[in-house]
């Protein structure tokens, strides 16, 4: 009886976006601010500001790219609204929103493939919320009504998204085509993300 080739063998669109940016995730997490030493509030607020520099362009790209799955509801995902109460909270009023500096160098969002790509990293950074939101808090005395509600954006909806997004990978053909284009997406979301937020003087 001849073998018939299984999905089952085929390493998945998750493993390939595991294997090609968990060392960037390793490199960007201990580049961050948010343990180190010289964090203070200034430097917090250039943080969420250079956040809010990055999510607009991007999310802005991905609803207008024609790209996002029909099963992800990318309204329900966006983190900009959250960003700007945070920066209002902590004394930006909407004026000084609207001249905030926003990154040039996105990754493209040219297929669904390299959709999926930058989604996994914006979905995957919400799952250190709760620890970054702890730190925030004891240190600078933050939460989600002063100036830390981005940290935990989904809060307790964070790993039903989480697995919503995963089921969703799940299903995508076991191409390798197509995982090489999500995760060379994924790759550069990260290095796009890394080189902004050492252009705007916030990483370590
Ligand atoms: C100091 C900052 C950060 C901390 C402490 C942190 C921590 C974490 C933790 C605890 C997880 C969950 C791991 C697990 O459950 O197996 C995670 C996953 C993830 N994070 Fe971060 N993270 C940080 C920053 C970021 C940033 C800035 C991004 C991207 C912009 C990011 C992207 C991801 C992705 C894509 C995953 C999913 C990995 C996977 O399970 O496939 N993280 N992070």
């Amino acid at each position: 009886m001849s073998a018939t080739p299984s999905c089952l063998d085929s390493p998945s669109v998750l493993d390939a976006l595991r294997t090609r940016t968990g060392h960037l995730h390793t490199r960007l997490e201990k580049r961050m601010p948010f343990f180190s030493s010289r964090l203070d509030l200034l430097l917090y607020q250039r943080l969420v500001r250079a956040y809010y520099g990055f999510y607009a362009p991007l999310e802005a790209a991905l609803a207008s790219s024609g790209w996002v799955p029909a099963g992800l509801d990318l309204a329900e995902r966006r983190k900009l609204p959250t960003l700007l109460r945070d920066l209002q909270a902590l004394g930006d009023d909407a004026q000084v929103c609207a001249q905030l500096p926003l990154c040039q160098c996105l990754p493209v969002v040219d297929s669904q493939a390299a959709c999926l790509g930058v989604l996994y990293v914006l979905e995957g950074a919400t799952l250190g919320g709760q620890v970054l939101r702890r730190e925030m808090h004891a240190r600078l005395g933050l939460d989600e009504h002063n100036g830390a509600a981005f940290l935990d954006v989904y809060g307790r909806d964070t790993g039903r998204h989480w697995k919503a997004f995963l089921s969703l990978l799940a299903v995508q053909p076991p191409d390798p085509a197509f995982q090489r284009a999500a995760a060379l997406a994924a790759e550069s979301t990260f290095s796009c993300f890394e080189q902004w937020l050492e252009q705007r003087e916030v990483l370590s």
